[in-house]
């Protein structure tokens, strides 16, 4: 591969000796270790590269899903959310290119070592709650959130669909740009709050 960020770690000169894991030591994980912190660091430029490969995918809306996701993050923000939630919004759909049948999952999964458990959760169930919103013209049940009734996080998820994902289709709106958000996403993935991988 030849590539992106394969090219960028292929410029380390160190290498690890295994040919199996097996066969690891700790050296070889050292090398490993020190390629993942850079990497680990960079997590931010790849996100926000993946996110503008939304631009120019309409889907027959009256917008891209970038600026969709712009104007979700910018109601949000004008909306007083903190900036882990603006973060959230912006990033809800980035899981439209590879999950095209579960995007959702993709932004949720993303974000989860970086967000509260509440935050995931509407990221998660964020393509249930929206269907309230137009399941009943493609032959499916706009009551499906219904099965989630009385979760703890139930309003804040159909809160988040009807103040800002549901009303981001505007073509007249003015969104604040992705330079505007850069330094939030930048922050909120600084470190995560919880992983397998935590070092240190
Ligand atoms: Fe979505
Ligand atoms: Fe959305």
């Amino acid at each position: 591969m030849k590539n992106g960020n394969t090219e960028m770690n292929d410029m380390s000169s160190e290498r690890a000796k295994f040919s199996q894991m097996a066969e690891g030591t700790a050296a070889d994980y050292k090398i490993i270790s020190d390629n993942f912190r850079t990497f680990s660091k960079e997590l931010p430029d790849r996100v926000l590269s993946h996110l503008k490969l939304l631009e120019g995918d309409f889907g027959g809306f009256a917008v891209d899903r970038l600026e969709h996701s712009l104007q979700c993050a910018t109601l949000a923000h004008q909306d007083g959310q903190d900036e882990e939630y603006v973060v959230a919004a912006l990033l809800h759909d980035i899981g439209d290119t590879l999950g095209t049948f579960n995007h959702a999952d993709i932004g949720a999964a993303m974000l989860k070592p970086f967000v509260s458990e509440k935050i995931h959760w509407i990221l998660e169930k964020h393509g249930i709650f929206q269907g309230y919103y137009f399941f009943h013209y493609i032959g499916l049940d706009r009551d499906m959130r219904e099965k989630f009734r009385g979760h703890e996080h139930f309003e804040d998820c159909a809160h988040f669909c009807a103040a800002y994902d549901q009303t981001a289709f505007d073509k007249n709106f003015e969104s604040a740009s992705l330079d505007f958000f850069e330094p939030m996403v930048r922050r909120v993935m600084a470190k995560p709050k919880q992983s397998i991988y935590l070092m240190e």
